[in-house]
């Protein structure tokens, strides 16, 4: 995978200034400043024409390119509204059209000129960030199993001179912060997008190795079939019965904080291909169900960025992975297992895996002794009734961490919205052949699958991601990265950034 590299420089002089491709962005009705007017003079007026004529408005959200000369060869105009309305979600969809149309030049090399951009230092530094995240985003190209790469972007270097209220030092920063948070989103729509024969348990787990090697504060275990037998997880094994592929619990272990000092620990779902099992899923579109390891997947772009911020906190990326299949020796609905923790579940419906695997991983966790614990899942279809594919479904047992999720996913602009896990719903899991069973018996789908994981999780403050509608998309068919942009911003907060 190639993607472009990122550099800050100070204010360049455009009307001497040379780049493949000049990317100006302009706010509505601003009058085109020294440097730019210089340049537009010797290029015959272009940019003043496109205003004029109205093919370039500078509403957000438009561009327009223009060809230039042998020395600015190609000039993007990005409209950015009027300056009055500009806030944070401005700069996403700023970042957003610079990203796409920067994915389609056919320049190798651009230079972004921000300097006349009359931004505040804090909004400067989300807008670099932003940038080298969509940008980033946009050249993502999947080739992995093509013969022959498409659609492969031709650049290679992108320059920026910031807004005049961030030194050219911080500039460098946020752009930093920005590209390892699009790696990370990159990382894991790259894991999602593979074909579960690729992406197998075992696959992740070589994933995880693979990352503790390259760094020194990530230390990564395993734990096989046999080792999570001994440790009483007879609930996360039940759903790799029917599976060839063995089942894998992997922990990452990232210690970026003082050595004694509680963990945050998050916990990903990683069906790697989900057929329903014995509850067989209908066939149209069950190819899709290759991405319902989006959680898992989502723990290791967010360990991997974590560690690239350098991060002053511990953390644990703990990855319940296994494959969902009917067979012979496949878990049967009104089979019995019991859990880590000692409940006994009556599987009702081998379809509703998910929580079987995250209630052994949730165990787990607590010997780290977190200071909160966020699970992310592509759990439940009936999540993307309530909130569509516009939100993550937050649920929390404890308020401050439910906040602290949602102010996350506002400033990285990726959203969840918190729903209930009340008592009442409760007893829609009751059974009379365990201690409960793992589905629920009436409506509020997403409800009672988050109510499930309330009982395994009451010895530490904790949320739940249900993802299912945002870590992939249908049309285009694709893995989104989400929620990772809202878990690094968690993070960063919970390390005082
Ligand atoms: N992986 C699915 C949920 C899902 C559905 C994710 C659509 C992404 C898109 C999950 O394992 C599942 O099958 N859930 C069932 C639960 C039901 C059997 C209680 C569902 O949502 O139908
Ligand atoms: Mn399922
Ligand atoms: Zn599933």
């Amino acid at each position: 995978m190639s993607q472009p590299s990122f550099t800050a420089r100070k204010a360049a002089n455009l009307a001497q200034f040379s780049t493949p491709c000049l990317v100006l962005p302009i706010f509505k009705g601003q009058k085109l400043g020294g440097g730019i007017a210089e340049l537009d003079a010797q290029m015959g007026g272009a940019i003043a024409r496109a205003l004029k004529l109205g093919d370039f408005t500078a509403e957000l959200g438009s561009a327009l390119s223009v060809l230039g000369n042998d020395r600015v060869q190609r000039i993007l105009l990005l409209g950015c509204g009027a300056v009055k309305d500009f806030d944070l979600t401005s700069s996403k969809k700023l970042a957003q059209t610079a990203g796409k149309n920067l994915a389609a030049t056919k320049a190798q090399q651009a230079h972004i000129a921000l300097e006349s951009l009359p931004l505040t230092a804090d909004d400067s530094t989300h807008l670099l960030e932003v940038l080298a995240t969509e940008i980033l985003w946009s050249c993502y190209v999947y080739s992995e199993t093509l013969s022959k790469p498409k659609n492969v972007p031709n650049l290679t270097k992108v320059s920026v001179s910031a807004p005049s209220a961030l030194a050219v030092g911080k500039a460098r920063g946020a752009l930093n912060s920005g590209v390892s948070i699009g790696e990370g989103v990159n990382f894991t729509r790259q894991l999602g997008n593979l074909p579960a024969n690729i992406c197998t348990p075992t696959y992740l787990a070589k994933q995880a190795r693979a990352l503790g090697r390259k760094h020194s504060k990530l230390s990564v275990k395993i734990l096989d079939e046999k080792k999570m037998q001994e440790l009483g997880m007879g609930s996360l094994l039940s759903v790799g019965h029917g599976s060839d592929q063995p089942s894998q619990l992997i922990v990452m272990e990232y210690k970026g904080g003082k050595a004694k000092e509680a963990p945050y620990a998050l916990v990903g779902k990683g069906i790697t291909f989900d057929t329903g099992g014995i509850s067989l899923k209908p066939s149209g579109k069950m190819d899709e169900m290759k991405f319902d390891m989006g959680g898992a997947s989502s723990v290791f772009g967010t360990v991997q960025a974590a560690v690239n911020l350098d991060l002053p906190i511990n953390l644990v990326g703990i990855v319940a992975a296994a494959e969902n299949m009917p067979s012979g020796r496949a878990t049967k609905p009104g089979d019995v297992v019991t859990s880590m923790s000692g409940q006994t579940i009556e599987i009702l419906n081998t379809d509703a895996e998910g929580r079987l695997v995250l209630c052994d991983a949730l165990t787990y966790v607590e010997r780290y002794k977190p200071k909160e614990v966020v699970d992310i899942a592509t759990l439940t279809g009936a999540i993307i009734v309530s909130l569509g594919h516009e939100a993550s479904g937050i649920f929390a047992n404890d308020d401050d961490l439910a906040e602290a999720l949602l102010a996350a996913g506002q400033r990285s602009h990726d959203r969840g919205w918190r729903m209930p896990i009340w008592q009442e719903y409760q007893k829609q899991l009751d059974s009379r052949f365990a201690d409960m069973q793992n589905i629920g018996a009436g409506t509020a789908g997403s409800v009672t699958a988050a109510c499930f994981l309330a009982r395994f999780t009451e010895k530490y403050k904790w949320a739940h991601l249900d993802v299912a509608g945002t870590s992939f998309l249908s049309s285009p068919k694709g893995a989104t990265g989400r929620p990772v942009p809202m878990l690094v911003e968690y993070l960063r907060a919970r390390a005082g950034q």
